[in-house]
């Protein structure tokens, strides 16, 4: 079944490399990235982890918390984290889901048989505080993911959570917003008392607010 935007994140418990783990106890009532892996021991996964163990503060500073996947046993995964910490120079400082019945795999359909029948896609999942999906990635095996985007898509979603505004093409963190149509030129007027700029009836900017 596949899992979209607005949908519920299916619950889970799984065993991983820091024991057994129930999905929402892991994300208690913050933001979590659930992301799957094709494969233990192989080259774009272990810079892909590496890449994420170094991003961590990142995810922390936000409130997210991170859990990767793939259907590889514990064991694997554990053997293989030190080859990440050798080669990439960062010890694996989240849990990783070892999927060996493919049981989280299915749920969210990282499974994609026309690409692999035995291994995981790259998908990437943020749920947000209220156990809703807020993004879903899919990547193919041959191509690694940008954190850093994924990073920036967590700045934009929070602060459409926080202060009802959008973020336009490749905005970066600091550059001007968007309020979203939602909101009321008379609601904007108290969110936004520093005022915007109109530049069409629904395309209104503002600065960023903190
Ligand atoms: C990799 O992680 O390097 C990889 C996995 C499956 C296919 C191609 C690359």
């Amino acid at each position: 079944m596949s899992v979209r935007i607005g949908d519920e994140a299916p619950n889970f418990t799984a065993e991983t490399t820091i024991g057994e783990i129930n999905f929402y106890d892991y994300l208690s009532d913050g933001w979590g990235i659930l992301f799957s892996h094709p494969r233990d021991f192989t080259p774009v996964c272990t810079t892909e982890l590496g890449a994420v163990a170094h991003l961590k503060p990142e995810f922390d500073r936000r409130g997210v918390k991170v859990i990767g996947l793939s259907v590889d046993p514990s064991e694997s995964h554990e053997k293989w984290a030190a080859d990440i910490e050798e080669t990439q120079g960062a010890k694996v400082n989240f849990p990783l889901i070892a999927d060996h019945d493919k049981r989280v795999a299915d749920l969210y359909d990282m499974i994609h048989p026309n690409a692999s029948d035995t291994a995981t896609v790259r998908s990437v999942f943020v749920v947000g505080p209220d156990k809703k999906i807020k993004l879903s990635l899919t990547y193919p095996a041959s191509t690694g993911r940008n954190f850093d985007e994924i990073l920036r898509v967590i700045d934009s979603l929070q602060l459409t959570a926080k202060h009802s505004v959008a973020t336009p093409a490749n905005w970066k963190n600091g550059d001007d917003v968007i309020i979203v149509p939602a909101v009321t030129n008379e609601q904007a007027k108290e969110k936004f008392p520093g005022g915007w700029n109109e530049i069409k009836p629904y395309l209104r900017v503002v600065k960023q607010p903190k």
